[in-house]
Formats: structure tokens, sequence, C-alpha cells
């Protein structure tokens, strides 16, 4: 399967893609932990998509699409993958469009995660996310490490991301509604989006989005 899950920041998207990915046997694409890879690994792309992000801004489509281009193009993506954070406005959702027509293959479904602002805002205050690796991401109530700062699965030091304080989420929940929120209505056209509420247990959330998905093939 093709998807591409959507969801204000904060509304769980990395967290279901771990499942949802590892249900589904497809690989879990991130365009915010490709950069941040990129940002510990100070390469050129790093150090400019930090800039960005650290302001709450989109990084520039050029780059982006050719960083989600190229990982999209990996074997393990042949035949499917759970997009999480890309596309992230029209034009991103146009050349991925025309990226997969080119190789006669479309998306099979967008999945929407709704969750109210007010518990986006709680989610992001209390992550915590492992320096090793950006999939090992925890919450200081919701999801607390056994030991503090540490992460559960390989011990390493659990930080708050630079862009989750709380001016930087605001720009990002401002992005998010004037450049992303556009794209639900794209593929709204294409008949693509299922909408489903994020609020509730992570593994309720799951189910949630497994029936849902279900629907779609
Ligand atoms: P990105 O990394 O994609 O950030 P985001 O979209 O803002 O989403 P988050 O990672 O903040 O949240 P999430 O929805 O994954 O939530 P999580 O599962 O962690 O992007 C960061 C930046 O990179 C962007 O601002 C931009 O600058 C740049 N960028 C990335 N892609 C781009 C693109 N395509 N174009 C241009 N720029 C791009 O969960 C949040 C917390 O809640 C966690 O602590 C978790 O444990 C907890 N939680 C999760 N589910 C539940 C639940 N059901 N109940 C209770 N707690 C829960
Ligand atoms: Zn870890």
């Amino acid at each position: 399967m093709r998807i591409v899950l959507v969801g204000p920041p904060g509304a769980g998207k990395g967290t279901q893609a771990a499942f949802l990915a590892e249900n589904l046997s497809i690989p879990h694409i991130s365009t915010g932990d490709l950069f941040r890879a990129n940002i510990s690994q100070q390469t050129e792309l790093g150090k400019l998509a930090k800039s960005y992000m650290d302001a709450g801004n989109l990084v520039p489509d050029e780059v982006t699409i050719a960083m989600a281009k190229d990982r999209m193009e990996q074997p393990d993506a042949e035949h499917g993958f759970l997009l999480d954070g890309f596309p992230r406005n029209v034009s991103q959702a146009q050349a991925l469009d025309e990226t997969l027509k080119t190789d006669g293959m479309k998306l099979d479904a967008v999945l929407d995660l709704e969750v109210p602002e007010d518990e986006v805002v709680k989610r992001i205050a209390g992550r915590r996310v492992c320096r090793n690796e950006s999939a090992h991401v925890f919450h200081v109530s919701y999801k607390p490490p056994k030991q503090e700062g540490v992460c559960d699965v390989c011990g390493g030091e659990l930080y708050q991301r630079d862009d989750d304080s709380e001016d930087t989420v605001r720009k990002r929940l401002e992005v998010y509604h004037t450049q992303t929120e556009p794209i639900i209505d794209y593929y709204k056209a294409q008949g693509l989006v299922i909408t489903i509420s994020a609020l509730g247990k992570v593994d309720e959330v799951t189910g949630r989005a497994m029936e849902a998905l279900s629907q779609k093939t």
C-alpha cells in the first residue's frame, strides 16, 4: 500500500506510523526524521533544514521533494510506503503525484489524524525524543520512560526537540493550517481521504487506523 499520513504537529503521526508500517510491512518514511538525521550528521542539507525547522517554517520544496523522492526510490519502498510529514503543501502533493504517475503507481489512501489543538499542545510539551534514534519517542505523562531522561529501547539520552518550544509550536500550527490543511481538499477530490480521531490510547488509534485502511484495499 502507498499511504500518506497527515495531521497537525504532535497528532501522533510518528507514533502511529511505526505501528502501521510494521503491521502493513511497508517502510515508514518521515521527512522530519530524515532532516533530523541530516542535522545530527551535520550535512549541508541538515544545516539548511535546521534554520527553517527551528523557526517552525517548511524547508524549501526543492530540497524536500528531492530528499523524499530519493528515499522512495530505495528498494524497500518498491511495493509500498507510509509517508509521514510529506507532502506538506499542495505543490509537494502535485510533485508526488507526478513522480508516482511516471512510475505507473498511485496512492491508496490519505489517513487524516484529527486531534483538538489543546491536546496537540499537551502532547508536544511532554514529548521527549531519543538522541540516537528519532523514532524512539516518549512522553513525560502519557508514555514515561522507565528511567527519567533515558531511552527504554537503546539507553540513549532523551531530549526535547529544539522546535518544541512554545513559540515555534505556535508557528508550526499556523503553517499546518495555512499550508498543509489544503492538501486534504486536494486529496478529497481524488477520493483518497479517510479521517479518524487520534484521541484515546495509542493502540486504540492504531486499531481505528487499521480498520479504516482495510476499507481502502
Ligand atoms: P515533523 O518531524 O514532521 O514534525 P510534525 O509534523 O510537526 O509532527 P511531530 O513530529 O511534531 O508530531 P507527530 O504527529 O509525529 O507526533 P508524535 O508521534 O511524535 O517536522 C518537523 C519540521 O521538519 C517541520 O516543522 C518542517 O520544518 C520540517 N519538515 C518536515 N517535513 C517537511 C516537508 N515535507 N516539507 C517541508 N518541511 C518539512 O507524538 C507527539 C507526542 O504525543 C509524543 O510524546 C507521543 O508519545 C505522544 N502521543 C502520541 N500518540 C498519543 C496518544 N494516542 N495519547 C497520548 N499521547 C500520545
Ligand atoms: Zn533510543
